[in-house]
């Protein structure tokens, strides 16, 4: 049972993150990202073999994109506690295949990182090699726009337009500005288990999220530029620049008042349903990371999905974020619902109560010391 919770907190908190290991983290000595960071991957770890070179803080994400494009868990490829080994066949064969990837890229697409795990093996292990009839059970239904296509954007509204009409949904650029703290309670929901969670949240890009599970709190931080992660009885981990950047978006978009400015450019690339409903598709670049796509209800004008990368050696891991139940507190519209999900985990945060423009202290978001 304890055994079962840690994995859940683990699982909460990776995907809260953007990682599904943060167990491994304790396996490793390095705690915190500020020694990884100028260090590569075969400096930290025991035995990297085809990932020399990349920086340490990188490892994870690409174990992550791995685990996500074979729809496996760590297991298949590790054994409990002794990931440096060589025991599993299944891990042997990926360094081949990661080799082969590179190699693929290189010869084919200049470099390019055109063919990932996921090209091929689409959330199995064993790639399925003949077509499959349409309709039929196990076929997967991924659609992917792709670079080469060319986004068909006749007739939509201009991206001043959409962004224009969420600023107004959620109450106006002036109302919004003024809100610059929340304390929020709440319920998160992994399956069919719940856990009390608050979250603190403070303009423009400090927030903390604490999950309280039986065995311990399990936090989520980010503190403008750092970001980490505690889940109990283990030592602190930063996050990688990606993750964190990745975090700050999330924390930023919770006071959206000056939305434009956290992009560099917007486009308006389609329209799209979720769940019925028509939304407008505005993708968001900033340099050096990747792209974001935000997903605004045609009819409300409201925020529903945010989209959104972190980059790894081997390729981008996917976060989707659902927002719901949009409530005016203090004529300012803010979701109290929302909808994290990975390729491998997924769960809802509801929220109950909630108190705007109380101070926050700073140590709130401070990294606790080893
Ligand atoms: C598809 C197989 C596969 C999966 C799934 C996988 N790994 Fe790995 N892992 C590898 C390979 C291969 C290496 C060695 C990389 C190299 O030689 O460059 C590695 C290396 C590692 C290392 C470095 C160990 C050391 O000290 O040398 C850690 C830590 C690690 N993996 C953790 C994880 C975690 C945590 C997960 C689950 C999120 C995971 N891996 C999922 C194949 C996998
Ligand atoms: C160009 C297509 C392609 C790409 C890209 C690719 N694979 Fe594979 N992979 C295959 C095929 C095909 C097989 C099955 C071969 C077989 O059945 O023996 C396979 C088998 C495997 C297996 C063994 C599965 C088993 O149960 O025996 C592992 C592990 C694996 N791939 C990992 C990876 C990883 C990790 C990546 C990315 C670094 C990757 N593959 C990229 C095509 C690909």
């Amino acid at each position: 049972m304890r055994v079962r919770k840690i994995m859940l907190a683990t699982c909460v908190a990776g995907a809260v993150l953007g990682s599904g290991a943060a167990r491994v983290w304790t396996q490793s000595t390095q705690s915190s990202a500020a020694t990884s960071v100028s260090r590569t991957a075969d400096q930290v770890y025991k035995n990297i073999q085809v990932l020399k070179g990349i920086p340490a803080d990188q490892l994870m994400p690409s174990m992550q994109f791995m685990t996500a494009s074979l729809g496996v868990q760590c297991d298949y490829c590790h054994s409990e506690n002794a990931f440096e080994k060589d025991d599993k066949e299944t891990k042997q064969r990926a360094r081949k295949m990661m080799r082969m990837m590179f190699a693929i890229n290189k010869d084919n697409f200049d470099g390019h990182r055109e063919v990932t795990c996921y090209s091929c093996h689409r959330g199995a292990n064993k790639p399925v090699i003949t077509p499959i009839i349409s309709g039929e059970a196990g076929r997967v239904a991924v659609e992917e726009r792709t670079s080469h296509q060319e986004p068909n954007t006749l007739g939509l509204p201009g991206v001043d337009q959409i962004v224009g009409k969420y600023l107004q949904a959620i109450g106006g650029t002036e109302a919004a500005s003024k809100m610059s703290t929340r304390i929020q309670k709440g319920t998160l929901t992994v399956g069919s288990e719940h856990f009390p969670v608050e979250v603190l949240a403070k303009a423009p890009t400090k927030r903390v999220t604490t999950v309280r599970f039986p065995g311990g709190d399990s936090v989520t931080a980010i503190n403008g530029e750092a970001g980490w992660l505690s889940t109990p009885g283990r030592p602190v981990h930063g996050m990688s620049p990606s993750e964190a950047d990745a975090a700050r978006l999330d924390a930023e978009l919770f006071f959206p008042s000056t939305l434009p400015q956290f992009f560099k450019e917007l486009h308006v690339e389609q329209k799209e349903q979720i769940n019925g409903d028509e939304t407008y598709v505005v993708s968001g670049i900033r340099d050096n990371w990747p792209p974001v796509q935000l997903y605004f209800d045609e009819k409300s004008g409201l925020l529903v999905r945010v989209l959104r990368y972190v980059e790894s050696p081997l390729g981008r891991n996917p976060t989707q974020i659902d927002y719901a139940d949009y409530h005016d507190e203090g004529g300012v519209k803010t979701p109290f619902r929302w909808t994290v999900a990975r390729p491998n985990a997924r769960f809802t945060i509801q929220i109950e109560q909630m108190q705007q423009g109380v101070p926050i202290e700073d140590e709130k978001f401070a990294k606790p010391g080893p």
